[in-house]
């Protein structure tokens, strides 16, 4: 079982897309554990992005990430990390494959709605950046009997 950090950007909430966003990975079989909106200030947004703050491109992507509200959010699940990279797609709309969520909906290589950590790492430094732990909140759902073999 593993933890990752999902956050719907600004265009996913601007576009009225976070219920099927959230529906999807419902459907999947992750677990939401923790969920809040919030707007991300310049600082929050070099600490997310620290990766990339050098790079050209930076100062148009902070200006989109915290340009309207965000929905961040904590979901539990068998391989969680990639389960959800994957259901992203590509990082780039245009390229991401249909039936992914990026592949989906986003033309954009900037707007692609849905950011997922890339590693175990990475979603344990990011849940700690918008969660305290006490913020998550860690539950067995009755239908998990039915989602997986006991073994798995
Ligand atoms: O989000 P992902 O890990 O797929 O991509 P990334 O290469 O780590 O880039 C982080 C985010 O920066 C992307 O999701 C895009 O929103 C944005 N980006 C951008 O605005 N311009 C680029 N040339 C590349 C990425
Ligand atoms: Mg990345």
């Amino acid at each position: 079982m593993q933890r990752t950090f999902i956050l719907l950007k600004p265009d996913c909430v601007q576009r009225r897309l976070m219920g099927q966003v959230i529906a999807r990975f419902e459907a999947k079989g992750l677990n939401f554990v923790a969920m809040r909106m919030l707007q991300i200030t310049p600082e929050l947004a070099k600490k997310h992005y620290a990766e990339h703050v050098e790079k050209g491109w930076y100062p148009m992507l902070e200006g989109f990430i915290t340009g309207g509200p965000v929905v961040a959010a904590v979901v539990e699940g068998l391989d969680a990390v990639r389960v959800v990279r994957e259901m992203l797609g590509a990082t780039n709309g245009l390229q991401a494959a249909p039936g992914t969520i990026r592949g989906d909906y986003s033309s954009s290589q900037q707007m692609n709605l849905v950011h997922g950590s890339d590693s175990l790492e990475s979603a344990a430094r990011e849940i700690a950046l918008y969660f305290a732990d006490e913020q998550v909140c860690s539950y067995e759902p009755t239908i998990t009997k039915w989602m997986h073999a006991a073994n798995e």
